[in-house]
């Protein structure tokens, strides 16, 4: 349809029949005798409401789509079809590393191809519209949604942001019925919820939100989003979705952001407990008035818009706008000429969990896994007698809490992945104890299975629950019963590799001083298990580097890369002196840095260089290194570059990351690795909020992590 035709058919609609468009239902109102009964009932809508609404949450599989819209179009008198959207977060039925993993592989491509799967897969099944990407700013791990987001750093989280989006989008939206179209969310600052509780207040300077939080979600819509998803909490006082500073000023004037912009779950009516809104009349109010077209599961705007359009507190325009993006979005879909779009039960038996679905789930698994610590004992050897003991040893609760439609049965454990090398005669699995808590008789048998071992695998970690929404925690030591458990299995003074299974950086206390090797594996989705026994057994080499800091304690929270020097920075030099930014009874630094990560091989890193020393607008500054892989296995290195400004309008970070490259090298293999820089990555916000550059000095670092780098000073000069 062209856009007049758009016009033409809202014309055409009556004022509630454009309210309807604007709620979002759940396919329960669709489906039987559509009686609505629990909770659902509350939201006391009509039949014509039903008729007439817009968009459904949740609904899945071809056969449940199709027959949803038929029934809809069949009752909808001007014929507008339904919008489907779910949260399809890391695959849809091929369920991929939770999202913080996959930040960790630092491989774009390949964030890419898991959206493209997931998009594939989900659109087969009549989706339209995907909840994700998630692109929210995390630095505290007690919050349980870290593992929804990249990571810490505002590069890296827009990098993936774009990746995503493309994955999920493609690049035609009408003609390629395989892709979905992207929801960016939580906006904004949804990640630096205080104390890290979940829906909790947030507030920071404009300068912070701009500099570190906002680039995320604008570089996914700079890639084309076609939506945005509001956050829960309040920016500035204010909550997002009835912040006009945040939606209107910022969104949709700054940006220049046409797509439809959707509540989150009844975020619309939270309003009211906020305390900026005395009821639900005046919730709808604040939330259409800021531009949010759609809301989510309340039924404010049904109940009060049309009261409002009569009392003259709303114009009914802007009511027709909200209606004209919703309509546009459908028309982008190609959904008025073809209603079930991708919709197809033949396709989606072809694609669903299909081999070649499941083998780029392993090969991300892989890449997302971080090897923290290894004193030489692993990749095992084929001919080492190995114990598997922990709660994960055979658990198949691996996909993560926001795998939605991802099924436990179509999982690989970690058990299931080690028998595929080991011999039967060579492998002993147990459980030892349970996420957290144990019994006598799971030690007793843990034991005959440790005795019999040459090196000890524990498996352990979070359950799902433990993270996620709703999922905080004060508390991010692993539980209790797996602390003791590592205890006891230290007795035998046998090699012990811990394979963690979680969803936030975790205290590794009680773990790190026991382990010989640590590999972080967070919920690495279906193909987990059999990932894990590539790593494990060497046949492939571990590459991940953190994009979140594992804090030394929770104690440290937040603690980030890119934090300021303060007045007061801790000279290592002087441990004496008291008066200085620091705790008594900990260190400063995390436990593991941004970007840290092991591999099976070592990688050294030598003549690093700038192509000058002084660089001008509109030139490029060269920084370069050789890297060359000094041990005895192929590999992959993520080589990083940062940079410090020294002096700035306001504090500037200790460092930032700037660029990484991803190089494989075989063993006495070097490259040279080249970065570029020009002005556009020493802009900053100022004081005033203009984003700039100045004049002055700088270092470029260079290095696998964000704490181990070659210092290179430069000056530029505008
Ligand atoms: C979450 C969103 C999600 C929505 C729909 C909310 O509770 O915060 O991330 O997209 O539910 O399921």
């Amino acid at each position: 349809m062209r856009d007049n035709d758009l016009k033409k058919l809202l014309e055409k609609m009556t004022l509630k029949e454009k309210i309807s468009q604007l709620i979002q239902l759940t396919p329960h109102f669709f489906k039987g005798s559509g009686k609505i009964t629990g909770p659902l009932a509350s939201l006391n809508i009509d039949e014509g409401v039903v008729s007439n609404s817009g968009s459904v949450l949740g609904a899945s599989g071809a056969s449940e789509i199709v027959n949803i819209q038929k029934k809809f179009l069949e009752e909808n008198r001007l014929g507008i079809p339904l919008l489907f959207m779910a949260d399809i977060i890391h695959g849809y039925k091929t369920i991929f590393p939770v999202p913080l993993a996959i930040g960790c592989s630092w491989d774009l491509k390949l964030a890419e191809k898991s959206a493209e799967i997931a998009a594939k897969e989900a659109s087969a099944a009549g989706i339209h519209v995907t909840f994700s990407p998630m692109v929210d700013l995390v630095r505290d791990p007690r919050w349980g949604r870290v593992m929804e987001s990249t990571g810490e750093d505002p590069y890296l989280n827009s990098e993936f942001a774009k990746a995503f989006t493309r994955g999920y989008q493609g690049s035609d939206l009408s003609e390629d019925v395989s892709r979905l179209a992207a929801c960016v969310k939580h906006f904004a600052g949804y990640g630096a919820v205080e104390g890290g509780r979940d829906y909790n207040t947030v507030d920071m300077s404009e300068l912070q939100l701009r500099e570190y939080y906002l680039p995320s979600y604008k570089a996914a819509i700079d890639e084309g989003a076609e939506m945005v998803m509001t956050s829960f909490n309040t920016v500035a006082g204010v909550p997002s979705t009835g912040n006009e500073w945040l939606m209107k000023d910022v969104l949709r004037d700054e940006w220049g952001f046409e797509g439809v912009v959707i509540s989150d779950w009844g975020a619309v009516k939270e309003l009211i407990p906020h305390g900026v809104a005395k009821d639900e009349k005046e919730a709808a109010y604040k939330a259409i008035l800021v531009g949010v077209d759609i809301e989510m599961m309340t039924s404010t705007y049904v109940q009060h818009l049309e009261e409002l359009v009569k009392e003259n507190k709303i114009k009914e325009s802007i009511i027709n706008d909200a209606v004209l993006r919703i309509l546009r979005l459908k028309n982008k879909l190609g959904l008025f000429e073809r209603p079930y779009r991708g919709a197809n039960e033949v396709l989606e038996k072809q694609v669903l969990l299909c081999q070649q679905h499941r083998n780029e789930a392993r090969n991300l698994a892989t890449k997302s896994t971080v090897l923290l610590k290894n004193t030489g004992v692993l990749p095992l050897k084929i001919t080492q007698k190995v114990a598997l003991i922990g709660p994960f040893a055979e658990n198949r609760d691996i996909l993560g809490p926001w795998s939605w439609l991802g099924s436990k049965d179509d999982v690989v454990t970690l058990g299931e992945g080690l028998k595929t090398k080991a011999h039967d005669s060579f492998l002993f699995i147990a459980k030892g104890c349970d996420i957290e808590d144990s019994t006598e008789e799971e030690w007793i048998q843990a034991k005959q299975a440790i005795k019999q071992a040459d090196v000890i695998v524990l498996a352990l970690g979070e359950n799902s629950d433990m993270s996620g929404e709703a999922g905080s925690r004060g508390n991010i030591k692993l539980p209790d019963a797996q602390l003791q458990l590592i205890k006891k299995v230290k007795q035998y003074k046998k090699p012990i590799v811990v394979i963690l299974f979680n969803g936030r950086p975790l205290d590794l206390h009680g773990v790190i001083e026991n382990a010989d090797a640590i590999l972080e594996a967070w919920f690495p989705g279906t193909e987990g298990g059999n990932a894990l026994a590539d790593l494990l057994y060497g046949d492939e080499n571990p590459s991940g580097k953190l994009t979140m800091s594992f804090p030394y304690s929770a104690g440290q929270i937040p603690v980030y890369y890119n934090c300021f020097n303060t007045g007061r920075p801790k000279d290592v030099q002087d441990a004496q002196e008291r008066y200085v930014s620091q705790y008594l009874d900990i260190p400063n630094e995390p436990l593991f840095p941004f970007g840290y990560g092991l591999s099976y091989t070592t990688f050294q890193y030598t003549d690093a260089k700038l192509s000058k020393v002084n660089f001008t607008t509109n030139e490029t500054l060269a920084v370069s290194v050789r890297v060359t892989n000094t041990g005895a296995m192929s590999g992959e290195e993520i080589v990083q570059l940062y940079i410090r400004d020294i002096i700035g309008d306001v504090a500037r970070p200790l460092k930032e990351l700037k660029g990484f490259k991803k190089v494989f090298l075989n063993p006495g293999e070097s490259k040279i690795v080249t970065f570029e820089i020009t002005e556009k990555h020493l802009k900053y916000h100022h004081q005033n909020l203009n984003f700039k550059s100045d004049s002055g000095d700088f270092i470029a670092f260079i290095g696998p992590n964000s704490k181990d780098l070659i210092a290179l000073p430069f000056r530029f000069e505008k």
